[in-house]
């Protein structure tokens, strides 16, 4: 019935509503001017108010019936937001279950083949710096440089000797060992376990300094030869010499090693700087080792004991044994690294 009242109105019920009660408005007004019953006068303005009433209430109740669709509205697109948060998050929870990693994997993936890629690119360019830095001095060259330019404004040399570089010691090494001799007293032994430039030049310290001999242990005849000759171009003869001490098998603290023949070196007391940069490696491992357990006792207190090549694992190796042994009440203390030489104290 309602429904029927609905389609027959249509949106034209208030117009119509409000049309109803204005008539009868009018039929009251007319029944009153003309002397007709007053109980039909008021009942038609009764209809009239009545009429009026229902378009307000129905209006109100429209819009009320407009706005409860607009929130069923609201609250249907806030259900459908909700569903689909829930699905996102059942297929972010499905991708960190994928045991292949699934699509972030991928995307990392991508990423990490992004940062190798940058890092063969860094590695390329510090090549590449190096390469230019190579082309100038490093720091350790300059140091060299810088030490070579010292020793020869020290000593001099007014005939050639034996090149730096190959086997021989550093200039950083030879400096060292060179100022070292002025200090050292009048009477000073200097021995060297294995000879060649650094025997020329620590002659010419001696020479300047106005005290002190060389002698160095060589097993080698062909180098002895050369030490010698060197030796003598310089007329360092008498302030240096050479001794030829072919290598010979010793047994020290439990190891086999060949050493310098043991006649060439046992007369030796009293030295006060021992450089050890020989026998060479080749003749087998840790071949520097006897030199401090042989000629220990040989050693004045406070003598410097230098030993070459101390970045290599053998020579390592050889002075943490020599710091930790005490041979005839004989220790060597640690002191200074000078280029690739380790110096120690000896002390009674
Ligand atoms: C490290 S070198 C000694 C170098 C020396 N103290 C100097 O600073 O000039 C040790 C031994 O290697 C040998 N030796 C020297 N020059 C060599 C060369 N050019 N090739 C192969 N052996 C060499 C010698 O027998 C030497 O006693």
């Amino acid at each position: 019935m309602q429904r029927a009242v609905r389609a027959l109105l249509g949106s034209r019920w208030p117009l119509l509503g409000m049309a109803g009660a204005l008539a009868a408005v009018v039929v009251a007004i007319i029944v009153a001017a003309t002397g007709g019953s007053l109980a039909q006068a008021a009942l038609a303005l009764l209809l009239g108010l009545t009429l009026i009433g229902l378009v307000v209430v129905g209006s109100s109740a429209r819009e009320a019936e407009q706005r409860a669709r607009k929130t069923e509205k609201q609250l249907k697109s806030l259900a459908d937001s909700v569903a689909s948060v829930a699905t996102s998050v059942q297929a972010v929870e499905a991708r960190q279950n994928d045991p292949s990693g699934g699509p972030l994997a991928a995307i990392i993936g991508a990423q990490r083949l992004d940062a190798a890629v940058r890092h063969d690119e860094l590695v390329a360019l510090h090549e590449g710096l190096r390469a230019d830095l190579h082309a100038t001095l490093t720091e350790q060259q300059l140091a060299e440089l810088s030490a070579l330019a010292n020793l020869y404004a020290m000593l001099g040399a007014d005939d050639e000797v034996p090149a730096f570089g190959g086997f021989a010691a550093s200039p950083q090494t030879v400096l060292r060992l060179a100022s070292l001799v002025r200090r050292l007293p009048a009477d000073a032994l200097i021995v060297e376990c294995g000879s060649g430039s650094s025997t020329v030049w620590l002659a010419l310290a001696c020479r300047k300094a106005g005290k002190g001999r060389v002698v160095a242990l060589e097993h080698h005849e062909l180098y002895a030869g050369r030490t010698r000759e060197a030796l003598a171009r310089h007329g360092l003869g008498d302030v240096a010499e050479v001794r030829a001490a072919p290598l010979e098998p010793v047994t020290v603290g439990g190891e086999k090693h060949d050493w310098y023949a043991a006649p060439q070196w046992t007369d030796l007391r009293g030295i006060d700087l021992l450089f050890v940069d020989g026998p060479p490696g080749s003749v087998g491992p840790r071949s520097r080792y006897p030199a401090f357990p042989l000629l220990a006792t040989a050693l004045d207190d406070g003598a410097v004991v230098a030993l070459d090549d101390a970045q290599r694992p053998d020579e390592a190796d050889i002075a943490a044994d020599w710091l930790a042994e005490a041979v005839d009440g004989v220790r060597l203390a640690d002191d200074d690294l000078v280029g690739r030489t380790r110096f120690f104290t000896a002390t009674r």
